[in-house]
């Protein structure tokens, strides 16, 4: 048989690395090949009422997390007591109701103006917002400022945020459960920012906030109501920067949609 090659510890973690393994989750690795791993995954365990026994290594313990339902009763019980930002994102803080807390590095809650008339609201942080703590920090971050650029905004004229506020854990897609534990949350958000105009970036965001069935391409670009509780503001939804990086044809679209944006911020400015 053949010795086996000589891996130093630092050139897996930098395969783990570029393979997207970024965070550990639970203390002891498993070898999900081994036959024993096999027989427990075709038994099937109890669904436990608390999640998240095992906190990450190295992150402070975390409390167990309520069952979805009971969380989402609880994000959805709390979120509306939130009288300003600062006291959303304090109870953000101390919400514990959502797992992606306990993998991500720290809450990422709002970039921007909190004054604006523009809200833009994304799907969830990652890598480099996870680090940084504010969303749209990363590539795409960076396309967002380049657009926002072509139209006459930066961040000083928006207020960005995201449906979710922790990372999922290797950028994973949120769950549906993670969205609608996290959707009375920004929906808080955007009722106490109160934009005129309110873009949703992709499919996930504007699906979770503007209750589109379709998908992005049939969506894109048209005006709906979005009814805060208090009061109907102008939405859209528009391609997410992610995939005008990988789509770089349909950046044309996206500026299309965010030059009718800037129109209809004149309009309301206007009057
Ligand atoms: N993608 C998002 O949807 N939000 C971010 O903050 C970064 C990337």
């Amino acid at each position: 048989m053949p010795a086996p090659p000589d891996i130093s510890a630092r050139d897996l973690l930098a395969f783990y690395a570029e393979t997207g393994v970024d965070c550990a989750l639970s203390d002891e690795p498993v070898n999900r090949l081994s036959d024993k791993a096999a027989a427990d995954e075709q038994t099937p365990a109890k669904p436990p009422l608390f999640r998240n026994a095992n906190p990450a290594p190295s992150r402070p313990a975390a409390k167990p997390e309520p069952a979805p339902d009971l969380a989402i009763a609880s994000a959805r019980e709390l979120a509306p007591q939130a009288k300003s930002l600062d006291e959303l994102r304090a109870l953000l803080e101390k919400f514990d109701g959502c797992a992606l807390k306990s993998t991500a590095t720290r809450l990422v809650f709002a970039d921007g103006n909190p004054q604006a008339k523009f809200m833009i609201v994304g799907e969830a942080p990652g890598r480099d917002e996870d680090i940084e703590g504010l969303p749209f920090v990363g590539a795409s971050g960076k396309l967002l400022d380049l657009i926002l650029a072509a139209v006459g905004f930066d961040r000083s004229k928006v207020y960005i945020a995201n449906i979710i506020p922790w990372r999922p854990p290797g950028n994973r897609d949120p769950s549906p459960q993670e969205t609608q534990i996290c959707l009375p949350f920004i929906r808080r958000q955007i009722e106490l920012v109160d934009p005129d105009v309110l873009v949703c970036l992709g499919k996930p965001s504007s699906q979770a906030v503007l209750e589109l069935k379709d998908g992005i391409m049939k969506t894109r670009g048209k005006w709906h109501d979005y009814d805060t509780g208090t009061r109907k503001i102008r939405a859209m939804a528009t391609f997410h920067p992610a995939y005008l990086l990988r789509q770089p044809i349909y950046k044309r679209l996206a500026w299309q949609d965010f030059r009718a944006v800037r129109k209809a911020l004149s309009q309301t400015n206007a009057n």
